[in-house]
């Protein structure tokens, strides 16, 4: 079975993706990671995430750099959805996650268009959303943690204007098929978030399906 998993920036789409391939026993990719690896060989390259051109010399990074935990940072985040909004990266990406999408067995992918663009014939589609103030909280938690000194004002306006980029754009915007379920995070914790992601998949293919 193929299950696709999409929503914004920070709502919890990751960790429900990571954890429904863990359940099911399906392998995993974030889809986010490669448009981060197109926005970090660009910078790296010396390149203009906004010109298509550049962006699209990008697309050819190393595999490794997919490993490269400079990935996640917000930088990196900001650049990717530059990147993204360029027709034809996505294209030049599109290959790659399909081809992992439709292998033997099934998967789960997690992104921005996986059940509208890339397995729209995915078995079960989960659209996860969370308000603007939840996942800023979450991102401010995550970074100070992790010893950065950051305001949640800049992370609220940050992720607002990643949400806007995300869905304005022409090609592929940030939306829910229409046969999505939508889960909202914003009063969930982890565990809350995932258990009710397993239900709503075993509610559509039931207990055992693979
Ligand atoms: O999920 P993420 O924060 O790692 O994604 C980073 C950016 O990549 C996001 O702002 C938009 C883009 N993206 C996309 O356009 N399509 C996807 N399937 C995944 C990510």
């Amino acid at each position: 079975m193929i299950v696709a998993v999409d929503g914004p920036t920070a709502s919890g789409k990751g960790t429900i993706a990571k954890a429904l391939a863990a359940h099911f026993g399906l392998p995993h990719l974030d889809t986010g990671l490669l448009y981060r690896a197109v926005g970090r060989q660009c910078a790296l390259n010396g390149g203009n995430p906004d010109d298509p051109f550049d962006a699209l010399t990008a697309c050819a990074f190393p595999d490794s750099l997919v490993a490269d935990p400079e990935l996640r940072s917000e930088a990196s985040g900001g650049l990717a959805s530059r990147v993204s909004v360029h027709p034809e990266v996505r294209q030049a990406l599109f290959r790659r996650q399909r081809q992992f999408a439709t292998q033997p067995g099934g998967a789960v992918l997690d992104g921005r268009d996986i059940g509208t663009v890339i397995a729209p014939e995915a078995e079960v589609k989960l659209f996860v959303i969370a308000s603007v103030e939840a996942r800023a909280q979450r991102r401010f938690a995550e970074m100070r943690e992790g010893g950065r000194d950051v305001s949640l004002d800049a992370i609220a306006a940050d992720l607002a204007a990643r949400d806007e980029r995300d869905r304005s754009r022409k090609e592929a915007p940030l939306v829910a098929a229409p046969d999505a379920f939508l889960l909202d995070t914003s009063e969930l914790d982890r565990e809350a978030a995932i258990a009710k992601a397993i239900a709503l998949v075993e509610g559509r293919v039931g207990k055992t399906a693979r």
